[in-house]
């Protein structure tokens, strides 16, 4: 016990040195605020941070937060020397001329770029005087989506130290009630789940969060750069009424439809997917597992099709077909055998996917059509224009397009119009470990049609944002804002008119929901109603072309500058105490080569928009304007992620753009291995892209390999076993494939799975599997939100000629110095350790254990290649 309390007490001091190290020259966060206000599902967040400079110098002190991709920001300000600099937004071009004057000046401007698959970060700079202080507040404001039956409100907390005063406040306001509420993402941790409080009091609730220093540090992808990660708060509302909430307020309205006490109907679907060359590989496997899970979740009444398309087009069945058992089965071996072959003729594909759809009857049934391709259209019709025109002709308005892009080569702006021109969207699938969980997450969305043709009618309103849908499915929700007539509340009379099944439904229950807020919230309504216009206006913008397009654009541009809000129209200026830099921001735009920023309908939930949309990072001038190339931009963020010590597996995809795939830095993973007694665990690192021999038991012709996961740290990507001549059995985080002879299966339920002596049992987030006097668990852990296995032999073989790196025997080791370092001595032999900690993987939720760090040469007593297979 004694020595347990001493340990603890030289790692803490330890902590305190190495954190006090970096910023005695430096400068200093004394304190650090996230405040999210949502009311009615509009979040409003301020960043507030006070930065202080301890030296007796001026120092360039910098600012730099992530926002999500989906807000505005509307307010940026500094408080120096007793006086606020506040940013003004402005409309791009003039805001370009200050910062082309400001370049002239041989001054630099800040900028907003792209990180990850939600996020935007916003940074700004500016000099402080010796033993002064700067005060910087952000202010941004989104509408928040219902997807899957929730909202989640995304906050990233990276202060970029250990703050001794850090919080976060969230108040969420909905008048309707709030549902349930759930605090989740990387931050939300057992190590940091005392500082985080939730209260849920009907229609009110409130997140706290407020880490320690010492948490801060410590908490999973946090360091001596202090936190770093993501706090989401999911919750959804209640629901009284069909015809939902309206609030109303000085004229203004928002409508939230989303009534769920409605029957399902009966789909019609069509996936049209791309086996071109570029997808083959890990793109055309993960695209594989998805439609076999995608297939799985259809419902008996539902009808489908299936074309793949290269140069040619190829189909399942000529014509949709029922999803009975029979058609699903062969629709899953066909699914199974997709290889990726040439071209990519987009155009004949969609028009067939088109016609498939417009021969089948549509009477009480939803049509839909899937689009997954990763690239442009290269054979056939391959001008995009006459691509869309066709696809709008043989669409004609009948059914929605979704259009799935996938990785970083495809023409995403070509989907998004096609998808917009044809009632649907485009949704970016990031080429990543977990493209299978987003393509089904994609069509989960579009899994359950409630109601079709939804036409949203307010009389006595004005100014709406859409009020036209194509379908509405489940977990979704249709929001509408607009302007009262005159403020005439009398007069003012939602209805809303759809076909649910085979009969047309009005909702137009007035009198339960409409609400009349006072004017604490006028702004909050009017706030709405502008950032669903401008979203929508952007959009539109996209769709048109010459005058109509310039008028919309015109529109948007006003009310962006009335609203203030930073879109991809306008940029902010901030200016700077007297003779410093002045930085211009602007927001990302997508594919960064129009003026649309491309941020989704308000149903069905929008796009995100991705990577490319990295805007120039301006170098002291030197580059001049912007449109300097996307390759500059691309190692921009690149480095800073490497530099900055937190390449979390999101940030790191994207920075991935770069041509050159060797900059990629080699993950490494951690092992544990025990003791037989309460002694410190040995761990060790096993770097780079490597297949392990787990369990090798030759009596029993049982050999298992794994193959560690190359996105995540976490573990293995894929775990085969090989039992006696003829059994194969393939385990990644979705699905089990077991082959015996000739005979391949899937297997992705909770299926029980016997073969021979082999039995696989799969709960949750658990594989069991037992051969004889082996048993072995893989669990399914997850990590940065990408899920990865592992192994762990449960009982040990009785065999002594088991070898593998999941039967290592228990360590036996003596401590036999502790300073000036520790050494251990293993098998005669004295090993230089240092005290680190590691992940145990080996339990459902992993706790971290302190360990002693070494070489896993070291640990193995023999050199790693032993434990190293070049196959599966
Ligand atoms: C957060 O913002 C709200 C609304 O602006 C304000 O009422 C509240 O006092 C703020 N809370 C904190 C802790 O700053
Ligand atoms: C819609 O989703 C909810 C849960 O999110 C579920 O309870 C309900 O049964 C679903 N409705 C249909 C028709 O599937
Ligand atoms: C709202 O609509 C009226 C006409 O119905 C129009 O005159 C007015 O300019 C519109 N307001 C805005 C802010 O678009
Ligand atoms: C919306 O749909 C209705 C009928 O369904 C139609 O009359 C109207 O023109 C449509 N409006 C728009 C803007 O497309
Ligand atoms: C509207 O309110 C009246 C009186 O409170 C009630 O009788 C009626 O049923 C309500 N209508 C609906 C559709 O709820
Ligand atoms: C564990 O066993 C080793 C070797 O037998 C011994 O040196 C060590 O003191 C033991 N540790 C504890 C905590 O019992
Ligand atoms: C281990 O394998 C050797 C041959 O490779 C065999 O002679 C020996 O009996 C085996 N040991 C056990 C415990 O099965």
């Amino acid at each position: 016990m004694e020595r347990a309390v001493v340990q603890v007490t030289l790692f803490g001091l330890l902590l305190v040195l190495a954190s006090t190290l970096p910023n005695k020259d430096d400068w200093n966060i004394y304190s650090f605020h996230i405040n999210s206000t949502v009311t009615s599902r509009y979040a409003t967040t301020v960043i507030t941070s006070r930065v202080a400079n301890r030296m007796d110098d001026s120092k360039e002190i910098e600012f730099q937060v992530r926002i999500p991709k989906n807000a505005f920001i509307s307010k940026f300000r500094m408080f120096i020397d007793d006086q606020w600099y506040d940013g003004v937004v402005k409309g791009k071009e003039k805001a370009q001329q200050q910062y082309t004057e400001a370049v002239s000046h041989g001054q630099s401007a800040g900028l907003v770029s792209s990180v990850g698959r939600t996020l935007e970060e916003f940074k700004t700079s500016v000099t402080v005087a010796a033993h002064k202080k700067v005060t910087f507040e952000l202010t941004y404001e989104e509408l928040l989506k219902r997807k899957l039956g929730k909202y989640e409100l995304q906050i990233h907390a990276r202060p970029m130290q250990p703050v001794k005063d850090l919080k976060v406040d969230v108040y969420i306001n909905e008048k309707a009630g709030i549902n349930f509420i759930e605090v989740k993402g990387g931050l939300s941790t057992k190590a940091l789940a005392n500082a985080i409080t939730r209260t849920h009091a009907d229609k009110q609730a409130w997140v706290y969060f407020y880490p320690t220093e010492d948490q801060q540090k410590t908490c999973d992808g946090c360091g001596e750069q202090g936190m770093n990660g993501d706090l989401v708060i999911v919750y959804d509302v209640n629901r009284d009424t069909s015809l939902g909430d309206i609030k109303t307020s000085a004229g203004y309205f928002v409508h939230h439809f989303a009534p769920s006490s409605l029957s399902r109907i009966p789909k019609n679907v069509v996936f049209v997917i791309d086996q071109s060359g570029s997808m083959s590989g890990r793109k055309m496997q993960q695209t594989r597992i998805a439609l076999i899970h995608i297939l799985n979740d259809l419902a008996e009444d539902d009808h489908f099709g299936l074309i793949t398309f290269d140069s040619n087009i190829f189909h399942w069945k000529r014509e949709l077909v029922q999803a009975n058992k029979k058609n699903l089965e062969s629709a899953k071996t066909f699914a199974q055998n997709i290889q990726a072959r040439t071209t990519t003729d987009i155009n004949a594909a969609v028009l067939e996917g088109a016609r498939m759809l417009n021969a089948h009857p549509r009477e009480g049934s939803a049509s839909i059509v899937i689009l997954l391709t990763d690239g442009d259209p290269t054979s056939g019709e391959t001008n995009l224009e006459r691509i869309q025109s066709n696809v709008r002709r043989d669409i004609a308005d009948k059914f929605p397009l979704y259009c799935l892009g996938f990785g970083h080569d495809v023409n995403f702006e070509f989907l998004e119009k096609m998808s917009l021109q044809n009632n649907g969207v485009a949704r970016r699938i990031y080429e990543h470990s977990d493209a299978d969980l987003q393509l089904k997450g994609f069509y989960d969305e579009v899994a359950t049609p409630l109601l079709t043709d939804v036409t949203m009618i307010y009389n006595g309103g004005t100014n709406l944002t859409q009020t036209n849908f194509s379908q509405y499915y489940n977990g979704s929700e249709i929001v509408v804002a607009g302007q009262i007539t005159d403020n005439d509340i009398e007069t003012f009379t939602p209805q809303v008119v759809a076909i649910s099944r085979d009969r047309k439904v009005t909702f137009s229950d007035t009198n339960a929901t409409m609400e009349y807020t006072g004017t604490d919230f006028d702004s909050h309504i009017q706030r709405v109603w502008a950032y669903l216009t401008v979203k929508q206006l952007l959009e539109k913008e996209l769709l048109l072309s010459g005058p109509e397009k310039e008028n919309v654009k015109k529109e948007a541009l006003e009310l962006s500058l009335k609203y203030s809000f930073v879109t991809p129209l306008t940029s902010m200026v901030v200016t700077k105490p007297l003779g410093e830099k002045t930085d211009v921001l602007h927001k990302p735009k997508e594919g960064g080569t129009t003026q649309g920023h491309s941020t989704g309908v308000p149903f069905p939930p929008p796009v995100q928009p991705s990577w490319a949309s990295i805007i120039p990072a301006f170098h002291n001038g030197l580059q001049g304007m912007p449109g300097i190339s996307r390759f500059t931009d691309a190692y921009d963020v690149f480095d800073d992620f490497v530099g900055a010590d937190d390449v979390d597996s999101d940030d790191y995809e994207d920075a991935m753009i770069v041509p050159d795939k060797t900059t990629n830095v080699p993950l490494s993973h951690r092992f544990l291995l025990k003791t037989e007694n309460l002694s410190l665990p040995l761990c060790f690192d096993v770097t780079g892209d490597v297949r392990l021999k787990l369990l090798h038991h030759p009596n029993r012709e049982l050999s298992v390999n794994g193959e560690l996961d190359t996105v995540t740290n976490g573990g293995f990507r894929r775990i085969v076993i090989h039992f006696k001549t003829d059994l194969y059995v393939e385990v990644d985080t979705n699905v089990i494939t077991v082959r015996e002879g000739q005979t391949l299966t899937r297997h992705t339920g909770q299926d029980l799975i016997t073969a021979g002596s082999l039995t696989v049992i799969r709960r949750n987030k658990e594989i069991d599997v037992a051969a004889g006097d082996t048993r072995m668990v893989i669990y399914i852990h997850e990590k940065d939100g990408v899920g990865f296995l592992w192994p762990v032999l449960r009982q040990q073989p009785l065999d002594n000629n088991v070898t593998g790196i999941i039967a290592l025997k228990p360590a036996v080791y003596e401590e036999v110095q502790q300073t000036p370092s520790t050494k251990l001595k293993i098998k005669d032999q004295e090993i230089d350790v240092t005290r680190s900690n590691a992940f145990d993987y080996s339990i459902v939720s992993p706790p971290t254990l302190d360990c002693w760090l070494m070489s896993v040469e070291s640990v193995l007593q023999r050199h790693l290649d032993d434990f190293i297979v070049t196959q599966l």
